[in-house]
């Protein structure tokens, strides 16, 4: 199928290349002509494990195309995805004016040759995607190529909210858990089943970056209203972010009654009710998603009326586990001020360069406020900080043993796997003083104290 996907950030590229993938002819959008000149280049702006390999084959096959030319493309096109950014305005509010442009745009450039299908990706708060209809309705009001026809003849809207991880987006869309379609239009479920066909029936062969896990033969797909597609995404992000702030405050009660969050963990995770992921305790949740969509509910939740005190609290626990490294720091070496503290990890998680509202940057920059020297290092996201946070006056260090170097503390941030591989002895002599927190408790306790650290866990 002819498929147009505009926004080429972490969703829009990976759902762009994947579906070139599977066999579709895909030309991705944007607005940002350097990203779009990198990508014609064979280059990915974002790091993400596999794409740049994906890309390439899908560029060879000729199946994948990058344009800033939106009417153009729209006019080739069966399937319109929108996919760019919903950030959080600072009432909470996700901001939809990238939505909004695009969806004026998408009406402006639709021709009477065909009926195509507009596809909401983005997270936007529910009841948004009868408003991406009226928004297109009014591109068509000053669209000449249409004037006089229906706006239904030439165009269904559907909702497809994405569930990708950073860091496994790859897998994440070849073998997802589910395909959610929310429509009230059966052309454009139709079409939709349609260009995920190979998807669902995984008849696809596997890329060499992303093998088909055992046993897995199709995919759910999940049909239902706009409505529910859009709050069965708010949902997923909420209860994903509450667990984890569940497993924080279970964490925090742990070290106080002197039980070992760890074991306690294993314990309840062994529950299939409950199951063991996203039961990590540490120093909380970041990224783009969690934060944006929990607010967003809670904003939507408002808007009606309604208190959400669970979603409220889950905000409120994240915010104040960030600072349980500046609290434990402050135990160990009491004096904040002129101490030199070493981050280990500044994404906000593992394989990806993503930094947005990672916990790392509150840190940071509570130490800084504090008087300390911030040094840091990040096998991925050291570059990206400093152009992106400027006034940050973090120390950037090329390796662990040069971020270690003069150190009176360490703290582990990010759970990337070098970090879980420490040379401890190497470290501890490089550094001035003997404290290792570890924020992600990746660490061997026993080990870490045998190479003479003062060592501190989350919730142990
Ligand atoms: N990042 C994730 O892990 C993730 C996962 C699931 C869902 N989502 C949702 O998907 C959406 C996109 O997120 P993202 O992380 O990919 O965003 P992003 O900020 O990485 O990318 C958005 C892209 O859209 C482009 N853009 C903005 N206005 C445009 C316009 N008028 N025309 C063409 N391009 C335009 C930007 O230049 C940018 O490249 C958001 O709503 C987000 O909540 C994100």
């Amino acid at each position: 199928m002819q498929v147009c996907v505009v926004g080429t950030g972490y969703v829009g590229l990976v759902t762009g290349i994947c579906l070139a993938y599977l066999g579709h002819s895909v030309t991705c959008v944007d607005i940002d002509e350097r990203k779009i000149a990198m990508l014609k280049d064979g280059k990915s702006p974002i790091y993400e494990p596999g794409l740049d390999g994906l890309l390439a084959i899908c560029q060879q096959r000729e199946l994948l195309n990058f344009s800033t030319d939106l009417p153009a493309t729209v006019k080739q096109s069966e399937i319109i995805f929108i996919a760019v950014g919903t950030p959080p305005l600072p009432s909470g509010r996700a901001n939809l004016s990238y939505v909004e442009a695009v969806a004026t745009s998408i009406g402006r450039s639709l021709d009477p040759t065909r009926r195509r299908v507009v596809v909401n990706k983005s997270t936007v708060p529910v009841g948004s995607g009868n408003w991406v209809e009226a928004l297109v309705k009014e591109g068509l009001r000053s669209n000449e190529e249409c004037a006089g026809l229906k706006p239904d003849d030439l165009f269904a809207v559907a909702s497809n909210p994405e569930f990708l991880r950073e860091g496994s987006a790859i897998a994440d869309t070849f073998y997802p858990d589910r395909i959610v379609l929310g429509a009230s239009d059966s052309f454009a479920i139709e079409q939709l089943r349609e260009l995920y066909k190979p998807l669902v029936e995984q008849t696809f062969t596997p890329p060499p970056s992303a093998a088909r896990p055992a046993g897995f033969t199709a995919v759910p797909v999940v049909t239902t209203d706009l409505a529910s597609a859009e709050m069965i995404k708010y949902a997923a992000n909420a209860f994903l972010a509450t667990k984890i702030s569940f497993a924080n405050e279970v964490a925090n009660i742990c070290e106080r009654v002197g039980a070992d969050i760890q074991e306690v963990v294993r314990g309840v995770g062994l529950d299939n009710r409950i199951g063991p992921r996203f039961l990590n305790a540490g120093l909380g949740w970041g990224g783009s998603c969690f934060g944006k969509d929990v607010s967003a509910l809670v904003d939507i939740a408002r808007e009606y009326s309604y208190e959400p005190q669970i979603l409220r609290a889950t905000v409120d626990v994240n915010r104040e586990q960030r600072l349980i490294a500046v609290q434990k720091l402050q135990e160990t070496l009491k004096i904040i001020k002129g101490k030199t503290i070493g981050l280990l990890g500044l994404a906000f998680k593992p394989n990806t360069d993503d930094l947005r509202d990672a916990p790392a940057l509150t840190i940071a920059e509570k130490l800084l406020e504090m008087g300390a020297r911030v040094k840091a290092y990040d096998p991925i996201a050291n570059e990206d900080c400093r152009q992106q946070y400027p006034a940050l006056k973090i120390e950037y260090a090329d390796n662990v043993l040069s971020l270690a170097t003069d150190c009176d503390a360490v703290v582990i941030v990010t759970e990337w796997e070098e970090f879980q591989h420490l040379d401890l002895k190497r470290v501890r002599e490089a550094m001035n003083g003997k404290i290792i927190i570890d924020g992600r408790n990746v660490l061997d306790r026993q080990e870490a104290r045998e190479a003479d650290f003062k060592y501190r866990g989350i919730g142990r």
